[in-house]
This record gives structure tokens, C-alpha cells and sequence, in this order.
């Protein structure tokens, strides 16, 4: 039975069992001003937030102020926003700041942004001085739902999507619910795709529930978009307790991105957003699910109608002249390959997830089916 009975005062907590390494996820609205927020994290002489320059003229100064009563110094560093700046460059700029403002290994970092700031700044915070502490302070619904648990950190390679990177934990996450109404409709459908994934793979009553209460999430209805976010790192939160490092079951959270990779990687990043190519991905890897006779074509039929509902694209983008071969070639570089293999992430008509490799001829038909 699913329970929507979030209250707007307050906050729901998601507990990610990680023995030593676990932590909080907060949920709720008001958050960042709220002094309770911040209390209990370890002091620090210093805390730098890591920002961009979109998300610090909305919400820097308040989390500026909130934490100037906890942290003596309080730095800011700004990074230019945008997929195609989750670089070596970027993480460089966050370490030449550490280091000039003499951080010590207490620092505390705090990611204020999304997906993008999110990774880097875990990824710096794993780095620096052999690891300091930090904070998830997700700004966007992608990033609330997915990117901010379950300490996945990287920067992008030219040659393929979050290559460089680490397991690194944050000591908490903070999803205040009020940041989202300042996001565009792109933005917002992008992370509804993170949010669909946890239905096929793990939940069909969340799927069913999504169903019901589509346009309202659209709309940013804040009960259901705290229902939404809340379910959402429940599942994750489950599965990563189980497999925090991806040596199995981990590997389900990544259904639609095999494919959704490729396109980001093929088209160039930042051409469409991550949660974009996840969507139409998602579509993609459910095609080669019934094709592999584990999904009705009701079934695909199901998620293809609610990722269209969501304003996300059903229709991959042609890459190359020979696009199944481009596909190919760029899914070869995902991380679940192994000796070349490609393996995607299939569900089945019992909402199981399984990660299978498929013969390449009946990928190049999904891709085929699938794309202009
Ligand atoms: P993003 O970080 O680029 O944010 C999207 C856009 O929204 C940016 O322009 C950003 O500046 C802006 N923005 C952020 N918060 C805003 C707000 N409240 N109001 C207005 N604008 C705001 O993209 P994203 O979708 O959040 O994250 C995508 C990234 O996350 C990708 O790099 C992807 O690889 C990564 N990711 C990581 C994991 C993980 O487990 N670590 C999981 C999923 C995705
Ligand atoms: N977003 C996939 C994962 O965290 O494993």
C-alpha cells in the first residue's frame, strides 16, 4: 500500500545502511534556512560550499548564512554550470580553492546544485588530502532522487560518461522540496526519469502510483513531489545498502542508461539532458527486454506512455550514418561491460530487473525500432 501521508511541517528521513558509513536523507521543505538542517554535523574551522553559476545567485547566500552559525569561515566556490564542464578543469578549480584558502583535512565541503556539482564535489571531497567530509545539498530533482545518495562521484572522460571517479559517501543529504520550483520544465522531466526507473526495476506499485499522479509531479504539486522523492530514495537506499559498490545488484539502478550513455556521449554532452537520454534510454533497453521475451509488449507499451507523459523524448536520436554500429561501439565503453560484452539492464513483467548481454544483431534491431 502505498503511503502519501508526508507532512508538508515535517521532514522525512531516509535512513542509507551503510554500518559506519551511513547517513540521513532529509526530505522535506524549508530546509535550508531551518537551523535543524545543519546541526550535528562535525565543526570545522572552514566549510567551503561547491556551487555553480546558475545555483548561487538563487540559493548561495542562504546557505552562506545558514551555515556562517556553524563554520567560523565560510568559502564559495563557483563552477560554470553545465554537463560539459564535469571536467578535470572544474575539479581542478575546486582543489586551487581548498589549497589557497589553506583547508585542512577537517574542511567540510557542501554540493549546492545538482547531478553535475553534486559528483564533482563528492569526487574533490574523496580527493582531497585523502578524503574530507561532506554534505549532499541536491538542487534538482535528479539529483534528489539519484544523485545525491549512494556515494557515486566522477567527472566525465571524452571517451565516455563518469569514467573517472570513486565510491564516496556524504555524511548527510538534504533535499529541501522549495528549490524545485525554481527549476525549468526541462529539468524537472529529466529527473522525473530517475524517478520512473525505481518502478520497473524494484517497485510496480510506485509505477502504478506514478501512473495516478503524473501530471501533479508536473505541475510540482509539493505532496506528491515529496511522496515521489521520498519512495524514490527508499529504493535506492535499499538497494545500495545491499551492494554499495556495484558488484551485483547495484548494477539495476542503471536500467535505460547503457543506452541513455550512448546517446549523451554520442551527440556530445549536455546536447540532451542526462535524465533525456535515461528517459528514451529506458525505452530502448524495455524494446530489447520483449525482444529478449522477458516484457510484454503491453509492458513496454506502459513505459513508453508514461515516459512521454512525463515530457521526456521515446525516440533516439540518430547518431551516424550507420547508427546501430555507433550505438554499439559507444555502449563497448560502459562500465558494465566486461571483456567487451556489452550488458544492459532487462525487466520483466514482474518488475525484476536482470543484467543480461544480448546478441549485437538484436540490439542493432532494437536501435533500429528505436531511433529516427
Ligand atoms: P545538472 O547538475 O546539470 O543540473 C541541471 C540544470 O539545472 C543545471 O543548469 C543547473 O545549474 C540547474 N539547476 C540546478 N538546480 C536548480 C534550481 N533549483 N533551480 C534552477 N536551476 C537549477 O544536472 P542534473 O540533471 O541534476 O544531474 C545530471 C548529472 O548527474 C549527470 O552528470 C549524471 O551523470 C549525474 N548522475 C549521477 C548519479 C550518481 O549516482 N552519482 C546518478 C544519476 C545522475
Ligand atoms: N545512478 C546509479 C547508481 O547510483 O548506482
Amino acid at each position: 500500500m502505498v503511503d502519501t501521508s508526508i507532512s508538508k511541517a515535517a521532514p522525512a528521513q531516509v535512513r542509507i545502511d551503510l554500518g559506519e558509513r551511513s547517513y540521513s536523507i532529509v526530505i522535506g521543505t524549508g530546509l535550508l534556512n531551518d537551523a535543524a538542517t545543519w546541526q550535528g554535523l562535525p565543526r570545522a574551522a572552514q566549510a567551503v560550499i561547491v556551487t555553480n553559476d546558475r545555483v548561487a545567485p538563487l540559493y548561495g547566500e542562504r546557505v552562506v548564512r545558514a551555515l556562517s552559525g556553524y563554520y567560523p569561515t565560510v568559502h564559495t566556490v563557483v563552477l560554470p554550470d553545465g554537463e560539459q564542464h564535469k571536467t578535470w578543469q572544474s575539479l581542478n578549480r575546486i582543489f586551487d580553492a581548498l589549497l589557497q584558502q589553506g583547508c585542512d583535512r577537517k574542511t567540510m565541503l557542501f554540493a549546492l546544485g545538482g547531478g553535475v556539482v553534486g559528483d564533482m564535489t563528492g569526487f574533490a571531497a574523496a580527493c582531497y588530502m585523502r578524503g574530507v567530509p561532506f554534505v549532499q545539498v541536491p538542487t534538482t530533482l535528479l539529483a534528489q532522487v539519484d544523485s545525491s545518495v549512494g556515494g557515486k562521484t566522477a567527472i566525465n572522460h571524452p571517451l565516455g560518461k563518469n569514467m573517472i571517479g570513486a565510491f564516496y559517501q556524504p555524511l548527510k543529504v538534504v533535499c529541501d522540496l522549495d528549490v524545485l520550483k525554481s527549476l525549468p520544465g526541462r529539468e524537472l522531466s529529466a529527473g522525473l526519469a530517475e524517478v520512473i526507473k525505481y518502478g520497473p526495476i524494484h517497485d510496480l506499485a510506485f509505477l502504478d502510483w506514478l501512473e495516478k499522479h503524473m501530471e501533479e509531479l508536473r505541475r510540482c504539486e509539493p505532496t506528491a513531489l515529496a511522496y515521489a522523492v521520498q519512495r524514490s530514495c527508499e529504493i535506492k537506499a535499499e538497494v545500495v545498502g545491499q551492494d554499495e559498490r556495484e558488484s551485483g545488484l547495484r548494477a539495476i539502478l542503471n536500467f535505460g542508461h547503457t543506452f541513455g550513455h550512448a546517446i549523451e556521449a554520442g551527440l556530445g554532452y549536455g546536447e540532451w539532458l542526462h535524465g533525456e537520454a535515461v528517459g528514451c534510454g529506458m525505452v530502448m533497453a524495455a524494446t530489447l527486454s520483449h525482444r529478449m521475451g522477458i516484457l510484454s509488449d503491453s509492458g513496454v507499451e506502459r513505459l513508453r506512455a508514461l515516459i512521454q507523459r512525463a515530457g521526456l523524448p521515446v525516440v533516439g536520436p540518430r547518431l551516424a550514418e550507420d547508427n546501430p554500429s555507433r550505438y554499439l561501439e559507444l555502449m563497448r565503453v560502459d562500465k558494465k561491460a566486461e571483456a567487451g560484452e556489452i550488458r544492459f539492464v532487462l525487466v520483466d513483467d514482474a518488475g525484476q530487473a536482470h543484467v543480461r548481454s544480448a546478441p549485437d544483431a538484436l540490439v542493432a534491431e532494437v536501435i533500429n525500432a528505436c531511433c529516427d
